[in-house]
């Protein structure tokens, strides 16, 4: 959703915010805006605002629009609709501050009520405007001040990066539940909520705490708390070079996230298995054997595919560690006043870590006094920081909206957990090497599966003209078929429906006709004839059937077949084929297969 950017320095600014503002395009925005303080004998504040892409701000800079310190923001509307007007940097009524804001303000009614009782005149619709109006109205004598003077206002979250025309040498920046980091350079600083857009220019970044403000001058800077306490924190490198965050050879990030998956496996794994007893060590986990044992039930939280990658987690625990788990979407959890149980584990997943929902169910919990551990993607971000504990899950950048990559990541994570848990409960340690013996195997057997990209590319041509697709599963499979449904759906925008395969009867059946195919899921466990009488059933009404399975099922018009692994590891492997599946349908339904439309990559927004 929303990011900002901000530069001071000696270079000139405006191409430097502009190339941060394409960094971040990813997250998903509506319109984007930019302010400089302007070189020159007139200098003052210069902004520039247009409502659409990065490049439509571009043809739209003034002439003269020179500077060496600026701040700049992608908007994605909460507050007013996209438009000009409403995009960020706002301004206040004398035109000396500007201000570009992630998050809400929650009492900007109020404020805004209050201000124009005070004559002041709005400009746009923004809840952010409010903060430039009282930053520009405080009577403080430095910028600091006056900036923690309006935040003294203010309810709600922000991120926040603040300019004014009487103190040209800084950027202060303030944050409150919204990402915001310094990058530190060489006589020059950067700050954005995203470290994709430092990583060109450094490595070495800050991330500010909630409660905590920083200013930035060209050669220094220095944080402090809302209430002027000064804070210490020394800079850490970013473990992923700028590269990482480029499309490279790929003409999507999609693709590229898809093929990464056997390397960003083998990182999840390195330096973690222990095969002296069977098990891995999780460093950051902060649970020791005794607590492990006293846990009686997990409880994962997460959203969208986060939440299904939960799902297959719950089942690894419940099958390695014996201990009842479940998953439930963050975004409910919150709101019905969960009962909240001292011997219960709760782990909140999250890609970036920055997701609204599962990041106010942790603060909910932490605040009724729950153990809450993160299975977090990105490092240091706001999940991973309010959490007790918990596992980096080491897929590396993720850019497409539409994530994979951390999919599978945060499976094997889970199934990581579930080991852990599992050798300090009962599993035995013949099965504990088993679960490690098939850990070790996924590299290679989804680098296999990725070999057979060009097969899974003409099923999909071939599936493509669905208006509406079926995805069936029962178990281990169910949760997979959620996911690929999803897959779909967000990245080709074709109706897909996903079901326990044994729940056919009860009702979806009625949908099965040649023009609705069914994805099925069918692993050789347990479960294979169960699951093959269930593709009858199809057949029978002349359903046309992929099915994603160990060996090629006779009443499937079409197999994909996977490797086999363990069977509680066969999910990991399953969801592979499914993701291509989605892409390459996408692909030859020309959809634009990074930025699906009305979805932004973290949503942190209710
Ligand atoms: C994934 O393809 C989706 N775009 C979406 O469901 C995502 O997983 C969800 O919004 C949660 O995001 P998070 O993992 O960053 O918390």
């Amino acid at each position: 959703m929303c990011g900002i950017v901000g530069y001071i320095g000696k270079r000139d600014v405006a191409p430097l915010l502009l190339e941060g503002l394409q960094r971040l395009e990813y997250r998903g925005y509506d319109s984007a805006g930019i302010a400089i303080h302007a070189s020159g004998k007139a200098g003052g504040l210069k902004t520039a605002k247009a409502k659409g892409r990065v490049r439509e701000l571009e043809s739209r800079l003034p002439k003269r629009f020179a500077g060496t310190t600026g701040i700049a923001h992608t908007r994605w509307a909460t507050h007013g609709a996209p438009n000009d007007e409403n995009a960020h940097p706002h301004m206040d009524a004398e035109g000396k501050v500007a201000v570009v804001h992630n998050g809400i303000i929650d009492n900007a009614a109020e404020l805004r009520a209050k201000l124009t009782a005070d004559g002041v005149e709005f400009a746009s619709e923004t809840d952010t405007e409010v903060l430039a109006h009282l930053i520009g109205r405080s009577q403080a004598e430095k910028l600091e001040e006056k900036v923690r003077d309006a935040l003294r206002h203010i309810e709600g979250t922000y991120g926040i990066a603040v300019l004014h025309s009487d103190f040209a040498d800084r950027i202060v920046v303030a944050r409150n539940g919204s990402p915001v980091v310094l990058g530190i350079g060489e006589k020059e600083m950067f700050v954005s909520s995203d470290v994709a857009a430092l990583v060109s220019h450094t490595r070495q970044v800050v991330t500010l705490d909630d409660g905590e403000m920083a200013t930035l001058k060209a050669d220094d800077y220095r944080t402090y708390t809302t209430e002027g306490s000064r804070t210490t924190s020394s800079p850490e490198t970013v473990e992923y070079a700028a590269e990482s965050y480029d499309m490279g050879a790929h003409d999507t990030y999609m693709h590229k996230e898809i093929s990464e998956q056997a390397d960003a496996v083998d990182r999840a794994l390195r330096g973690r298995i222990d095969d002296r007893f069977s098990t891995v060590h999780l460093g950051g986990l902060n649970l020791d054997a005794r607590e492990a044992r006293g846990v009686r039930r997990v409880k994962i939280l997460g959203c969208g595919t986060s939440y299904h990658a939960g799902q297959i987690g719950a089942q690894m625990i419940e099958e390695l560690a014996r201990i009842p788990s479940d998953a439930e979407p963050a975004s409910e959890f919150r709101y019905r006043n969960p009962v909240v149980d001292p011997d219960t584990l709760y782990v909140a997943v999250s890609q970036s870590g920055e997701t609204y929902d599962v990041l106010a169910a942790v603060q909910e919990l932490k605040r009724k006094g729950a153990r809450v551990l993160g299975l977090v993607n990105v490092v240091g971000s706001a999940i991973a920081r309010e959490t007790d504990g918990g596992i980096y899950v080491h897929a590396g950048p993720e850019v497409c909206v539409v994530s994979t990559k951390c999919f599978t990541n945060m499976v094997v994570s889970f199934a990581l957990l579930a080991l852990h848990l599992g050798r300090i409960r009962d599993l035995s340690v013949a099965d504990g090497k088993r679960i490690i013996d098939g850990l070790r195997r996924l590299p290679a057997q989804i680098t296999e599966i990725l070999e057979g990209e060009a097969e899974i590319k003409k099923l999909a041509e071939l599936y493509a003209d669905a208006k509406s697709m079926m995805f069936i599963g029962r178990v281990r499979g169910y949760p997979v078929a959620r996911e690929a449904s999803l897959k779909l759906k967000e990245v080709s925008y074709i109706h897909a429906e996903a079901y326990p395969a044994s729940e056919l009867k009860h009702g979806p059946l009625a949908l099965i006709e040649p023009a609705m195919p069914t994805v099925a899921i069918v692993p050789d466990d347990d479960l294979l004839e169960k699951n093959r009488a269930a593709l009858e059933e199809i057949k029978a009404r002349s359903g046309r059937i992929l099915a994603v399975a160990h060996a090629v099922q006779q009443k499937a018009d079409h197999t994909i077949v996977v490797p086999k692994n363990e069977p509680e590891l066969d999910p990991i492997l399953m969801g592979i084929p499914l993701q291509l599946l989605a892409y390459h349908t996408a692909l030859s339904l020309g959809r634009d297969i990074d930025k699906p439309r009305n979805l932004a990559k973290s949503v942190t927004v209710e």
